[in-house]
């Protein structure tokens, strides 16, 4: 298992100010930057695109973790690579050919995510995992920030920690949804190693940050 990392949402953050946003997460302490991608057709919200991520780029050195909730992806993969993502993560549900996403993704040399709704059991990742560097399971489902965290989902987060662990590699597994610090210490027991906050790190302003931050590593 790695370390925690965690991934501040920007979807949180405020909009007007995006790079100062980044710049201030990137202090306070963040790992990993998470970008949420919507369509208002995969998902009932629409956020950013590649032009977004293009222009907060140059403000930070952190890796970008850019979820992608739309549908059809495979077409905006090399958009999102190019704008200078570093890990891309697709839904099993955005698609019929998840498989070749992955594959496309590799292909562009950058990290493969796969993510899993609410919904979706953890077999989904039988013939996925060794395409993946990186399992991103959804506590809420997607569209929205602010939402309450799926307690159920806690029992999917363990099941993937042991195929994972079959595994032998140290693929990242992420959650995603709800994590505020309660929620952060119950994914870390059932054994997720990164972490999605938008609504707990954003709180209260870049005074808050830090703190909001090391909240979610345990303090
Ligand atoms: C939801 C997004 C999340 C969201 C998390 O569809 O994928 O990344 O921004 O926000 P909070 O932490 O507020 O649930
Ligand atoms: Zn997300």
């Amino acid at each position: 298992m790695n370390p925690v990392r965690i991934a501040p949402s920007v979807l949180s953050a405020d909009f007007a100010t995006l790079g100062e946003e980044v710049r201030a997460i990137d202090a306070a302490g963040a790992d990993w930057i998470h970008i949420d991608v919507m369509d208002g057709h995969f998902v009932p919200n629409i956020s950013m695109g590649p032009a977004i991520v293009k222009a907060i780029r140059p403000h930070t050195k952190k890796p970008f973790d850019v979820h992608l909730m739309i549908a059809p992806v495979d077409a905006y993969l090399d958009a999102f690579a190019e704008a200078g993502a570093d890990t891309l993560t697709v839904h099993v549900e955005a698609g019929p050919h998840i498989h070749r996403s992955l594959q496309h993704v590799k292909s562009l040399g950058k990290r493969a995510g796969v993510v899993l709704c609410p919904g979706t059991p953890a077999k989904a990742l039988d013939y996925l995992l060794d395409l993946a560097d990186l399992v991103l399971v959804m506590s809420v489902n997607p569209g929205f920030g602010g939402q309450s965290f799926i307690e159920n989902q806690l029992k999917k987060i363990e099941a993937i920690r042991r195929m994972i662990d079959q595994t032998g590699r140290a693929i990242d597994l992420e959650v995603d949804g709800g994590v505020d610090a309660h929620w952060a210490a119950r994914c870390i027991a059932a054994g997720a190693d990164a972490l999605v906050a938008g609504t707990s790190v954003f709180r209260g302003g870049p005074a808050g940050y830090a703190a909001n931050i090391a909240a979610l590593r345990g303090g």
